[in-house]
């Protein structure tokens, strides 16, 4: 078992190991309602949950959501809302969210704004989720008008990696979320780049002790960064806070959107690195190695390293209408060096004309 801290102000453990879901008895809480959040495809786990909570003595609610982002919509967060009133859960209660990324936002936003906040846990099952998105407190639902408009901070009481529940996980899924793994090696944990590139095909076998210590690292990485801003409130100068989890997301968001969410978050966040690697290399002094490591370790799980989809000024539109851009500049997180995040705002046109050439030149 590995135990990864995140000292916010409602503290709580990331606990990660084989069959974690059946720990689930240990941090119910005294609930006697409890809302299982789940997508068609793990109705096996959310049933292994629901046993659980029956032996404690609670009474469960079923909650089916929609495969994947269809869950984050306005329409299905009333549903849920609806749902739980039908059952009666009160301030004591407990929510459950078992799913990838976006069963957990939705499920942690339910229950940040149900009664003004009951406890929720989160139970992330894809590669991605474990690493990211289901661990750091970040919830919310999309709009027409964009992804993530709306949302709340709302730590977990608890949340239960279970790398069991990674079996049967498509191969491009866990690619996309070695990105997010890779992103934090470059972020802040070299050890990870070793590993990754020391044996790709191990990194990708989600029975493998080599991925689940990768996740266990990648978990680290983030417990650190989220304890010390959990709201993404501090990015004065060199001391960059919870904004250094961004790095590849401000490219990578406007190539998912401009594909129309079709193409997996994480290879859109490989390629943002890379971007953002050749950005840095020409205006805070990144040094070529490090940049070809992007490369390199990207490469070696075989996610993309060079874009040939939609053009410059389409992209370039949506980074200035993203939610990441303040005032109206753009920022992207660069490397000075290996493990040394900064930021880059307002870049000159030149570099990011220079960053993009060297995105779009080469080939995989
Ligand atoms: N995925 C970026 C963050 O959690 O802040």
């Amino acid at each position: 078992m590995t135990v990864a801290h995140f000292a916010t102000d409602c503290p709580y453990d990331a606990r990660i190991r084989p069959g974690a879901l059946d720990d689930l008895t240990t941090h119910l809480g005294g609930a006697t309602k409890v809302a299982i959040f789940f997508p068609e495809v793990l109705g096996g786990a959310a049933a292994r949950a629901s046993d659980v909570v029956r032996a404690a003595g609670a009474e469960p609610t079923m909650i089916e959501l929609p495969e994947g982002e269809q869950a984050k919509t306005p329409v299905v967060l009333a549903d849920c809302w609806g749902r739980l009133a039908d059952a009666g859960l009160t301030r004591t209660d407990l929510v459950i969210g078992i799913g990838g990324g976006a069963t957990t936002d939705l499920a942690g936003f339910v229950a940040a704004t149900w009664l003004r906040g009951i406890r929720w846990i989160s139970v992330p099952t894809t590669v991605l989720a474990m690493v990211d998105a289901g661990i750091g407190g970040k919830t919310g639902a999309d709009l027409p008008q964009g992804k993530n408009l709306i949302g709340a901070f709302w730590e977990p009481s608890v949340v239960l990696e279970d790398t069991d529940l990674l079996v049967g996980l498509p191969a491009r899924q866990v690619r996309s979320g070695l990105a997010e793994v890779i992103k934090h090696g470059f972020i802040a944990d070299e050890r990870t780049l070793v590993l990754v590139s020391g044996d790709p095909a191990q990194a990708q076998d989600v029975t493998s002790g080599r991925l689940a210590e990768l996740i266990a690292r990648s978990v680290h990485v983030k417990a650190r960064v989220v304890s010390s801003d959990l709201r993404e409130s501090t990015s004065v100068g060199d001391d960059v806070g919870r904004e250094q989890l961004n790095y590849g997301h401000t490219l990578g968001h406007a190539i998912e959107a401009a594909e129309h969410f079709t193409r997996p978050h994480g290879e859109c966040v490989a390629l943002g690195m890379v971007f953002a690697a050749e950005l840095a290399h020409r205006v805070i002094g990144l040094d070529e190695a490090t940049v070809a490591r992007h490369r390199r370790v990207l490469g070696s799980v075989g996610l993309p390293t060079s874009y040939h989809g939609v053009a410059w000024p389409a992209l370039h539109e949506l980074m200035m209408r993203d939610k990441k851009t303040r005032g109206s500049v753009l920022r992207f997180v660069g490397l000075r060096a290996q493990g040394e995040p900064t930021i880059i705002v307002d870049p000159d046109p030149q570099a990011l004309r220079g960053a993009w050439q060297a995105l779009t030149a080469t080939t995989d």
